[in-house]
């Protein structure tokens, strides 16, 4: 568990250089943004009305979830998104795979929206394809920035590529904390250290090139298997912080309230969140049993 120490007065020195998120008077004018992580308007909608959230995540699964079946009914779905956010920030997820098929893409789902935010896979074409350029993210990022188009660099799993994307000129990071644990949890080796399925931890050199290391003995260990992902945001968080990187991290694949509290902790500039949880944000079971006996008690001055 991070603890509030771990705030650094780094990272308020680079989230003062950012845009605030709320007005000069407002007492909370550097705070979070929240986003919600859903292709589906009827559960955007009250969120957004509510001022609950201020902008929105999709990809194509949460768009199949929302009724998607073409790639025609992913655009009416995208629009009808932009158009309620607008000015906020939508982002939409490329599905090509090739640098100019990517380009083509982008510019299509850039002209959808001026709040339009194209999400570009940072890693993994080559598990599609073997003969695909590895690189193929980060130089659609490239361009995408000397566009002067916003992005969101996504599958995030460890500094690097969050370093990476950055440095390519990604407006965005999404780190997937949750898909992180849930990795820990099916491939940690319980006779070991908690995270060794992402850190040969018994290895501290790491030497052979056959021992891939996917990430850092921080984000791996040190604490229970759920907290990789919230460690993984610290890390980039710092390495941010460092070097005065303006890039935001926006900590996605949330399984739950308790790692909202977690993932603020760990300094992320935005959490995007899925409706189910942000449900919840207002709740607590001790505030439902205090709201329930002053409601009963307040009975006394009704008469
Ligand atoms: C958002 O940007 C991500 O695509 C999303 O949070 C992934 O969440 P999941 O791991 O629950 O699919």
């Amino acid at each position: 568990m991070l603890k509030p120490s771990s705030i650094s007065a780094a990272n308020l020195h680079r989230r003062r250089q950012m845009n605030a998120v709320n007005p000069e008077n407002h007492p909370a004018k550097l705070g979070p943004r929240i986003f919600a992580d859903t292709a589906d308007i009827a559960e955007i909608r009250p969120l957004f009305e509510a001022g609950i959230i201020n902008g929105v995540t999709t990809n194509p699964t949460l768009l199949k979830k929302a009724g998607a079946d073409s790639w025609g009914s992913s655009l009416s779905i995208l629009q009808e998104i932009l158009a309620l956010l607008d000015p906020y920030p939508v982002s939409l997820e490329l599905t090509e795979l090739t640098e100019a098929g990517m380009l083509q893409q982008a510019t299509e789902l850039a002209s959808l929206g001026q709040n339009s935010v194209i999400k570009v896979p940072v890693g993994g074409y080559q598990a599609v394809n073997k003969d695909y350029d590895p690189f193929t993210g980060l130089k659609v990022l490239r361009v995408l920035w000397q566009q002067n188009i916003q992005t969101n660099a996504t599958l995030i799993f460890n500094t690097t590529q969050a370093f990476w994307a950055a440095n390519a000129g990604a407006t965005y990071v999404s780190p997937f904390l949750g898909r992180l644990a849930d990795y820990c949890y099916q491939n940690d080796l319980p006779e070991k250290t908690p995270g060794n399925a992402l850190y040969m931890v018994e290895d501290h050199k790491n030497s052979r090139d056959d021992q891939h290391v996917f990430n850092t003995e921080y984000v791996a260990s040190g604490g229970a298997t759920k907290d990789a992902g919230v460690r993984l945001i610290h890390e980039i968080v710092t390495v941010f912080a460092n070097y005065d990187i303006q890039t935001e991290v926006l900590a996605a694949s949330v399984r739950n309230s308790v790692q909202l509290s977690e993932v603020l902790l760990a300094g992320a500039d935005i959490l995007t969140v899925p409706a189910k949880v942000l449900m919840q944000v207002a709740d607590h079971p001790l505030s439902s049993a205090g709201m329930k006996t002053f409601f009963e008690d307040s009975k006394a001055f009704t008469s």
